[in-house]
């Protein structure tokens, strides 16, 4: 999240308005022509594979998947090596990952842009992605509050990131023993609060947002973590604390009755599926911006 400065961002989301308006008006465009995307994934994905896949061929492009099981990735050949053959050979990378310590010593030996498409630690094409759609609900997040309830993991890491570079407030609820790690915010940053009682996070907020409980790689502690986050279901008492206009997201997959009651989900302050829909666009205009650069005549 924090490789793009706020101009960047700004601009990335104008051609996602106009990349956007281009698709749902069936108009070709291929800026990406002869451009290919590799996209190595080490996790599960639905949205993330589906987004950057579909998108890369609207674009003109052509989009490799591989994964770790039928590539020389899982059995061994160094990430550094990796990452030096693979980007002799396209233009962009996506990865989806375990550890962000991979996708850096990916990246640190590419020639071409390497897209964070999700680690342990970040999720920054989600977060970009539901930044951008909240502007296109309600307008600008800068002063206003966001509030999350749930899992201090990768999706919350991306929001306080978010939350620098767009200038809101991020009410941070956590429950015992899987509370934020202070010691990756920076010293600098103080537009957080963290909360102890989930409701308590949700006041006054403009947008709530959670995720599940248990994130790919922690399986192992699924049973404890059903435990230790009982009572921490966003529900529309959770809702009612928030402003009246409040909207709910979440990067799904969902648990309805675990992190989310339907009630919230499928209720009428939920944007789950235009968060969902708008990976494609933002993403789209990512890959332009990364691949390609700033367009000159925009249109
Ligand atoms: N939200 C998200 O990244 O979904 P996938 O895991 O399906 O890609
Ligand atoms: N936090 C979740 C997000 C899934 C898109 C995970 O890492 O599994």
């Amino acid at each position: 999240m924090s490789d793009l400065t706020l101009d960047e961002y700004h601009y990335v989301m104008e051609r996602a308005r106009i990349i956007k308006r281009k698709f749902k008006e069936y108009q070709i465009y291929h800026p990406l022509i002869d451009r290919t995307l590799v996209m190595i994934f080490e996790k599960n994905s639905t949205r993330t594979r589906l987004s950057f896949e579909a998108g890369m061929h609207q674009l003109g492009g052509a989009a490799i998947y591989l994964n770790t099981r039928d590539s020389q990735l899982g059995r061994g050949e160094p990430v550094e090596d990796a990452g030096q053959v693979i980007s002799r050979m396209c233009d962009i990378i996506m990865i989806r990952t375990f550890g962000q310590d991979i996708i850096e010593r990916f990246a640190a030996n590419s020639r071409v842009p390497v897209i964070n498409g999700l680690t342990n630690e970040h999720h920054p094409c989600q977060v970009f992605a539901d930044v951008f759609t909240f502007i296109e609900h309600r307008g600008a997040l800068t002063g206003k509050s966001v509030a999350w309830v749930g899992d201090a993991n990768n999706m919350l890491y991306s929001w306080l990131q978010a939350a620098q570079i767009f200038g809101f407030h991020l009410n941070i609820s956590t429950p015992k023993s899987y509370e934020v790690d202070l010691s990756r915010i920076p010293k600098s940053q103080t537009n957080y609060t963290l909360f102890t009682n989930p409701s308590d996070a949700c006041v006054g907020a403009s947008l709530v947002t959670t995720d599940v409980w248990t994130s790919m790689g922690y399986e192992a502690e699924n049973q404890a973590r059903l435990t230790a986050f009982d009572g921490w279901i966003v529900d529309a008492a959770k809702m009612a604390r928030a402003q009246p206009d409040a909207l709910f997201m979440h990067c799904l997959p969902a648990h309805r009755g675990e992190e989310v009651s339907a009630e919230v989900i499928d209720g009428p302050q939920s944007v789950v599926w235009d968060e969902a829909e708008n990976r494609l666009h933002i993403q789209k205009a990512l890959l332009e911006y990364l691949v390609i650069g700033k367009v000159v005549s925009p249109d």
